[in-house]
């Protein structure tokens, strides 16, 4: 299948590892051009030299932390400046956060609101304008499954997803005539870093197949890889999903629900 993504142009929020990353390598193979970013300079610069090493293509880093509004717009200004336009926007930085509600301070909901919620919001703010200039676009809101079946111990992290959820329905309908879909993916357990983290810390007696095939009511029976998580975000923000615009879609193994 065509994925009609060829000379298209995409900026990944948080694509220096995991999920970003290998969205990045996804899209690159489709023979889209992108912009990658995330705080930390140096696992940029490894995380271009090895999307080049995998693909033979460079991309353009540019160091971001999205919770500073001048900073997104700056990324996508470097994005239009480097491409001459912008079709894409995967929304995906973030971390984990989740507690009960009494152990979080009134700070730590404001940094994860800051990063999850107003970071996608002020990205998205700036490239909205250059993908209306290319008669449309696609962005994906990378959330957690937590957001639509939050756990008892899953703040402030399942708020702000909830709160991504609610952006993405309100910006399809408003961007819908623009010939701009906006989706959100709902990640339940990728194997990415954060989540090797906690395999040392929970279970460092298992192999990786163990801990990963963990009672954990997951239906398919296995944490995640990063491949199933990006593959899904290629075909959303491709032609092929050229129909498909404020639906969530859980990329979970089935768990949602039953936690
Ligand atoms: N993996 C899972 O099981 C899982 C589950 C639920 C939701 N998710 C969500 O899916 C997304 C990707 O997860 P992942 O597991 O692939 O994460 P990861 O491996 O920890 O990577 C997170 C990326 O976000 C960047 N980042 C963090 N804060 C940032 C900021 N303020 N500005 C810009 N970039 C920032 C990190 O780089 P720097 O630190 O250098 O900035 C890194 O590139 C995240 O939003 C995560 O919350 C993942």
């Amino acid at each position: 299948m065509d994925l009609g993504l060829k000379g298209k142009v995409a900026l990944i929020t948080g694509s220096s590892k995991g999920i970003g990353l290998e969205t990045a390598l996804q899209l690159l193979k489709e023979g889209v051009e992108v912009t990658i970013c995330a705080r930390n300079e140096d696992r940029l610069k490894e995380a271009a030299a090895f999307l080049f090493e995998q693909t033979g293509k460079e991309v353009l880093v540019v160091v971001t932390d999205v919770t500073q509004e001048d900073q997104c717009k700056n990324v996508v200004e470097a994005t239009i400046e480097k491409y001459g336009r912008l079709d894409i926007l995967v929304n995906n930085a973030g971390t984990v956060q989740a507690f009960t509600f009494e152990k979080v301070e009134t700070e730590l909901w404001r940094q994860d609101l800051d990063l999850k919620l107003f970071g996608a919001i002020h990205c998205a703010r700036y490239a909205v304008p250059y993908m209306r200039q290319v008669g449309g676009g696609a962005i994906v809101n990378v959330t957690a499954i937590s957001g639509k079946t939050p756990p008892a111990t899953s703040l402030p992290t399942s708020v702000s997803r909830a709160a991504g959820m609610a952006l993405t329905k309100a910006m399809s309908k408003d961007l819908g005539p623009d010939n701009i879909r906006v989706n959100t993916v709902c990640i339940g357990l990728i194997r990415s870093e954060q989540i090797e983290k906690m395999w040392k810390n929970q279970a460092p007696e298992l192999s990786w197949e163990e801990f990963s095939q963990k009672d954990r009511q997951i239906p398919l029976g296995r944490i995640g890889n990063t491949d199933e998580a990006a593959k899904v975000i290629t075909f959303l923000v491709s032609d092929a999903a050229s129909y498909v615009t404020g639906t969530s879609v859980n990329i979970d193994g089935g768990v949602a629900g039953t936690l």
